[in-house]
């Protein structure tokens, strides 16, 4: 048997449970998903109970061409359907990627997807398997992050077994995530496109394939204190259980007693004390090499049971925006 049909064999058996009703999870180019038919109901909220997930923080819903997902939008609901229709297109670019716009919601998919809202995110992700899953399970797959709510993103199908292992019906595994770090969120429901979710498609790729400025709720929010535009932009989150500190916060309180690990880049980062772990994570200095590495450096630390993780930050541009949001929430107590 060729790799590819065993690839082929694997995907096959995934798409048939989720046409049954079944969860199961998949790797994407960000991370790992929690997957299950958009358009059951009972499906989407098992996915809820599997990562304990508040039912108020709506999923993302994944399929596997630009026509597909068309037809998850309701234009008719829209007050200017050939807008939305016309930023979708300007977006087409840049899928298959880890891009995630928020429209409204067509009738078929489930309310629980999208938490009773009338809006839904959707995108097309970039891993071959995923897209295989997609296009045999003919249906729009919902999918979270495939960790317990508030933990770390999966970017392994190990992970996936640590975290949820007993509670899904198959796990389809693709090797480590590429990009590492989830979609970039971006709404389509406001005048002005804004993005909910930094992520790997920075706002300058946004800005360039849409022709017009495009809005950061994170910033908005640091600013204003306005109600949240996505559930998903609460502060604590992506959390490991150690503390996390990151490293130009770190004071060194208390540090003769305790046991402290590092995540660095490289081996030129110089440290103000003497960590008992450390990891690199990019002995390039690429900030494309730190999102790939950075949760399972975080998993590995953490599962030490140390007192502290110090984890070294990078400029909040390109993608460095959304590594410093992770670990922003990572840190946050
Ligand atoms: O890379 C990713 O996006 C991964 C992979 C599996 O595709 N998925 C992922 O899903 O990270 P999740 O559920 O962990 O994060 C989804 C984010 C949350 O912040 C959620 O609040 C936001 O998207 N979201 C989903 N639907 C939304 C909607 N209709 N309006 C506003 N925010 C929404
Ligand atoms: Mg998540």
């Amino acid at each position: 048997m060729t790799a590819d049909s065993t690839l082929d064999q694997s995907a096959t058996t995934a798409a048939a449970l989720i046409r049954a009703g079944k969860l199961v999870a998949f790797p994407t180019e960000t991370v790992y998903g929690l997957g299950a038919d958009a358009t059951n109901t009972a499906a989407v909220e098992a996915i809820f109970k599997a990562k304990g997930r508040p039912p108020t923080n709506p999923l993302i819903v994944h399929v596997a061409s630009f026509d597909a997902l068309l037809q998850c939008v309701n234009f008719a609901t829209s007050p200017d359907p050939d807008h939305i229709r016309n930023q979708l297109e300007a977006l087409k670019s840049l899928w298959p990627g880890p891009l995630s716009v928020v429209v409204p919601k067509a009738a078929h998919i489930s309310p629980a997807v999208s938490a009773g809202g009338s809006s839904v995110a959707l995108r097309i992700p970039r891993h071959p398997l995923a897209l295989q899953l997609l296009e045999l399970a003919k249906c729009p797959v919902a999918a979270p992050s495939a960790n317990p709510s508030t933990y770390i993103s999966p970017t392994t199908a190990q992970h996936v077994r640590e975290g949820l292992g007993n509670k899904v019906a198959h796990i389809l595994d693709g090797g480590p995530c590429a990009v590492g770090i989830e979609s970039t969120v971006v709404s389509l429901l406001e005048e002005t496109p804004t993005i909910l979710r930094p992520g790997a498609v920075t706002r300058d790729q946004l800005e360039a394939a849409l022709g017009c400025p495009v809005a950061s709720a994170v910033t908005h929010q640091e600013q204003s204190s306005a109600p949240l535009l996505s559930p998903g932009l609460m502060a604590k989150h992506y959390a490991p259980r150690t503390p996390v500190c990151l490293l130009p916060d770190f004071k060194g309180d208390g540090v003769r007693v305790a046991r402290i690990g590092a995540i660095v880049f490289s081996k030129d980062t110089a440290l103000p004390f003497k960590p008992v772990e450390m990891r690199f994570i990019s002995e390039r200095n690429n900030l494309h090499e730190v999102a790939a590495n950075l949760f399972a450096a975080l998993r590995e630390l953490d599962a030490l049971h140390l007192d502290q993780i110090v984890v070294e930050t990078c400029e909040p541009v390109g993608l460095g925006a959304a590594i410093m949001d992770r670990l922003l929430r990572a840190s946050a107590r």
